[in-house]
């Protein structure tokens, strides 16, 4: 807003267009300098003048009241009337256009997310998947997309095989039925042990998979059963984190669209064999072969999501494919893209890989074998009961409602995950995610709050003091609050196109710091009651767009803390 306020003006000096001055304008690193600046290096070309020579002319003859204008070096510095502009500022942020973004003019956009495997429990890595996915779900559709939430669970493959083995063997309905994910990842990981002194193990679990794709009724009573029992536990983590899927379409959807990708790549020529295994060769792109078809016949984890990839195009009509997984398959995903790409297809562009770096609860890595993982559901029964016994720390004399307490054990969990660009590791600490005082989920939800019964001890203000009077805004920290306030829609346009809802996280803490430095230095509730409007207005701004922000990264906002 500042910057485009800024070319707007310059626009009249230059008399260059505005649009053009705009991509120009930079934000000086220092408020000291002024709250905008101008590099003259592209109308030093035009006008084969020094760059300097120019700053000192633009400055020289600069006559916008409001804004002063300062040569230094090969830049104008400009500096906004505080009163005036915040005034112009709070109008703008106001209009309800500022909010509703529309530059996705109803683009279709597929969020594969989420995707735990079936009998295996949900990890932190899809956690991570869905926490950042869902908050990409929000930021398409807040910005004019149509996204669409996929859940592709893990509900095919060769270790159902393994599964259904192991469940017969030493499986125990009582224990399937008290805490089935356990359970069978318990059997899981018996079955591993086991079979490297069994060899013969692997043979029946190789048929009982055969078994399975053949309909055997047995074998599909059971693999039922863990399907089911497993959505079970996965829904407990949605209802927790308040996420929601418009499709759950698990692997085993595509066993009846593989034959028809097998059979284009053949007549695309694309085929070929390989130590008995057919693969597509993908040298061009530096990348190793694509393994299609196993020397056992068996399709695998990419021949499915070749399938995937071309279902959601054409029959669900995505315009744009996210995959929000790990890094660790990050070569799975270049070569699928590739060999869609050489298929021809040529949206195979428009695909991308959304991939995130691994979290370690403190300190501690997780991992899916041998037991080791630290399941989700602890985290979070300790994230509220720790959510519980820090509020009473706070408050003594109040106690904190179940939905509160829940609302911030899920907000530290969620923030401290998407304050972090994606890409980075991340080393989650509870007890640091659930300070009040820190860059965390409660802070966004403390800040909230307060601001929440400032407005209601103000109560309804209709009188003719209802209105806002510029001389209340001249202070810096007002002018800081809405200066950050008003890049909400730059941040949101940063955030989109880099898949990075750590924009959004930032900015909204940033929000809080601003907040909260000119709540203390401002005293809102006043005798004078202009005074009391104008400042209120500030604030109502705040809390709409802090709203806005968290409601982006899926983090309730309880009226009270
Ligand atoms: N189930 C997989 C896993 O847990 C993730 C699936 C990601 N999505 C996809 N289309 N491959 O590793």
């Amino acid at each position: 807003m500042i910057k485009w306020l800024a070319a707007t003006e310059l626009a009249k000096l230059t008399h260059g267009g505005a649009d053009a001055l705009l991509s120009l304008i930079e934000i000086p690193p220092n408020e000291e300098l002024g709250d905008a600046a101008f590099p003259c290096f592209h109308l030093a070309k035009e006008k084969r003048m020094a760059p300097q020579q120019i700053a000192a002319q633009l400055a020289k003859e600069w006559n916008i009241t409001g804004i002063k204008a300062n040569a230094e070096g090969p830049y104008v510095n400009l500096t906004f009337n505080k009163a005036i502009y915040g005034k112009m500022l709070i109008d703008k942020i106001s209009e309800n256009q500022f909010r509703n973004l529309n530059f996705g003019n109803g683009k279709k956009v597929i969020i594969d997310m989420s995707s735990p495997n079936i009998a295996k429990p949900f990890g932190i890595g899809h956690l991570r998947s869905t926490v950042i996915g869902n908050a990409l779900y929000h930021l398409y559709k807040k910005t004019g997309h149509v996204p669409v939430r996929v859940n592709h669970l893990g509900d095919w493959g060769t270790q159902f095989g393994k599964q259904i083995a192991a469940y017969k063997k030493w499986g125990n309905e009582d224990k399937l039925n008290a805490s089935p994910v356990d359970h069978l990842f318990e059997l899981y990981v018996q079955f591993h042990e086991e079979a490297e002194n069994d060899p013969g193990l692997i043979d029946e679990a190789r048929s009982w998979f055969h078994k399975l794709e053949k309909g055997d009724q047995e074998a599909r009573g059971l693999w039922e059963q863990f399907v089911a029992v497993s959505k079970e536990e996965f829904n407990d983590m949605y209802r927790f984190l308040g996420v929601d899927f418009e499709e759950v379409l698990g692997e085993s959807f595509y066993n009846d669209k593989m034959q028809a990708v097998i059979d284009e790549l053949e007549e695309k020529g694309l085929l070929e064999e390989s130590d008995g295994a057919m693969v597509v060769k993908l040298e061009e792109y530096d990348l190793p072969p694509c393994l299609i078809i196993k020397s056992d016949g068996s399709s695998i984890y990419a021949t499915r999501d070749l399938a995937t990839a071309i279902y959601r195009h054409e029959i669900m009509k995505g315009e744009k494919l996210l995959y929000v997984v790990g890094g660790e398959q990050t070569l799975h995903f270049k070569q699928i893209f590739a060999v869609l790409e050489k298929m021809g297809y040529e949206w195979a562009k428009d695909c991308f890989h959304v991939s995130f770096g691994l979290m370690r609860l403190e300190g501690k890595k997780m991992s899916t074998r041998r037991g080791r993982v630290i399941t989700l559901k602890e985290v979070m029964k300790q994230a509220i009961s720790s959510a519980i016994e820090i509020s009473k720390e706070k408050n003594p004399d109040r106690t904190i409602h179940d939905q509160t307490a829940k609302a911030m054990g899920t907000g530290a969990v969620i923030f401290g995950d998407l304050k972090n660009d994606r890409k980075n590791d991340v080393n989650f600490s509870l007890k640091e995610a659930l300070r009040f005082e820190g860059e965390t989920g409660p802070y966004l939800q403390y800040t909230y709050a307060r601001i929440k019964s400032l407005i209601r001890k103000a109560g309804e203000q209709t009188d003719s003091t209802a209105e806002i009077k510029e001389t209340f805004l001249d202070f810096p920290e007002t002018w800081r609050l809405l200066k950050t306030l008003s890049v909400y829609p730059d941040v949101l346009k940063k955030s989109v196109s880099e898949h990075k809802p750590s924009h959004i996280a930032k900015y909204a803490l940033s929000i809080c710091k601003h907040f909260n430095q000119f709540y203390q230095q401002q005293r809102v509730l006043s005798d004078d009651k202009k005074e009391q409007f104008t400042k209120l207005a500030v604030c109502r701004q705040t809390v709409l767009l802090l709203k806005e922000s968290m409601d982006i990264l899926g983090i309730e906002a309880p009226e009270e803390i």
